[in-house]
């Protein structure tokens, strides 16, 4: 697709100037600045396609590990498909946004049934995979399939409105088609991968959100941002996300060696992740909530209208956790009591684990923290 321009004549002959630079710019310093990474020039889509899940969820450093615990586990698309689910998200644990994992098991499922096991190698049916949208599906098909088509993402935003100093914010419609089809103007069509990659790592490593390395930047005498000072106002977005506090009050009961876990559902945050009996709250409770019989802490684990009263023993409880999520923070405080029996209702999700058993379970970030700290906090 042409970029129509309908600014001055001087604008439209400098954004045609600019946009010839671009490209050969970019992939000059990718010559310069090659970051060697096992899923990087490798042509097996499955592969490729779990990297790309891997790294919208976290930084490469930190989704290297991971990368290579699933090649490792799940050396095919089949292995991962007939996998048990809990295996998957134990896998995932700590990379958050769990439906990712359990959108990764769908569509191995799928590549498996409809496609018998053979990756898709098209961009439309690449697209139709569970969990994939248009930014995987162009890294996929370009990286396996050398196909023409260009990776928009966040560094994509960044890059692009920064050296072209475009201002359209980049979560409207308008601007979302902008940045698409400039984008699909600069790939070089004859090496879609190695322009995606280039685009990619020149965002993440030069083209950084906060202190872009300027100094050594290829674009520096062209870069609209650079020249007008505008680096950390570009890219532009039209909506603020508002964060939602939630507080969590974690009942962590001992039945000798075990503990009462509770594996989440479907609706809200981490879906499928264990966690202990919860009471949601407007803030924190303190120690006298806590043990107020009042508080049916039993009711919820066995459906029933039962109170925890005199038979739990407290124990300890933690200092304040905080884990912030794209829309919410949460605040929890685990609060351990011991007790000799106790009812509890396996349909409602709960369960007894043995202590030792505690490291096969995938929990939530905040969880592993509280489990990570030793410290002794009484009340
Ligand atoms: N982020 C997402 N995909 C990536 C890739 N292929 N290389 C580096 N960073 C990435």
């Amino acid at each position: 697709m042409q970029l129509i321009c309908h600014r001055s004549f001087y604008f439209c002959t400098l954004m045609l100037e600019k946009k010839a630079l671009f490209t050969p710019g970019l992939l000059k310093w990718f010559a310069n600045h090659l970051r060697p990474m096992p899923w990087k020039g490798i042509k097996n889509p499955y592969f490729i396609w779990l990297s790309e899940i891997i790294l919208q969820q976290t930084r490469v450093e930190q989704g290297l590990p991971y990368y290579e615990h699933f090649i490792e586990q799940y050396p095919t698309v089949f292995d991962l498909a007939k996998a048990p689910e809990d295996a998957i998200m134990k896998s995932w644990e700590g990379l958050g946004y769990y439906s990712r994992a359990r959108n990764l098991h769908t569509a191995a499922k799928q590549i498996v049934t409809e496609h018998n096991g053979v990756f898709p190698n098209t961009h439309e049916e690449i697209l139709k995979l569970k969990g994939v949208g248009p930014y995987t599906a162009a890294a996929i098909a370009s990286f396996a399939f050398d196909l023409p088509h260009a990776v928009v993402d966040g560094n994509v935003y960044r890059v692009l409105s920064r050296y072209f100093g475009i201002d359209t914010p980049i979560d409207s419609g308008e601007g979302k088609r902008l940045f698409n089809s400039l984008a699909l103007t600069l790939l070089d069509k004859k090496q879609p991968a190695a322009y995606n990659q280039a685009i990619m790592d020149f965002g993440a490593t030069q083209c950084t959100p906060k202190r872009p390395k300027c100094n050594t930047c290829p674009f520096t005498d062209q870069c609209s941002a650079k020249l007008e000072k505008r680096i950390t106002e570009l890219p532009v977005k039209s909506k603020k996300i508002i964060k939602k506090n939630r507080f969590f009050n974690y009942l962590v009961l001992y039945v000798g060696e075990q503990v009462l876990l509770h594996k989440r559902s479907a609706k809200d945050i981490w879906a499928n992740l264990y966690e202990f009996p919860l009471l949601e709250t407007e803030a924190l409770l303190d120690r006298s909530a806590i043990d107020d019989s009042r508080l049916d802490w039993l009711g919820s684990v066995n459906n029933q209208d039962k109170t925890l009263g005199n038979s739990a023993e407290f124990w300890k409880v933690s200092k304040p956790f905080q884990q912030t999520l794209t829309h919410q923070k949460i605040t929890a405080r685990f609060w351990e009591y011991r007790i000799e029996t106790i009812d509890f209702d396996k349909n409602l999700g709960f369960l007894l684990a043995q202590k030792d058993k505690l490291p096969t379970f995938a929990f939530p970030k905040i969880i592993d923290w509280y489990f990570g700290d030793n410290s002794l906090y009484l009340y």
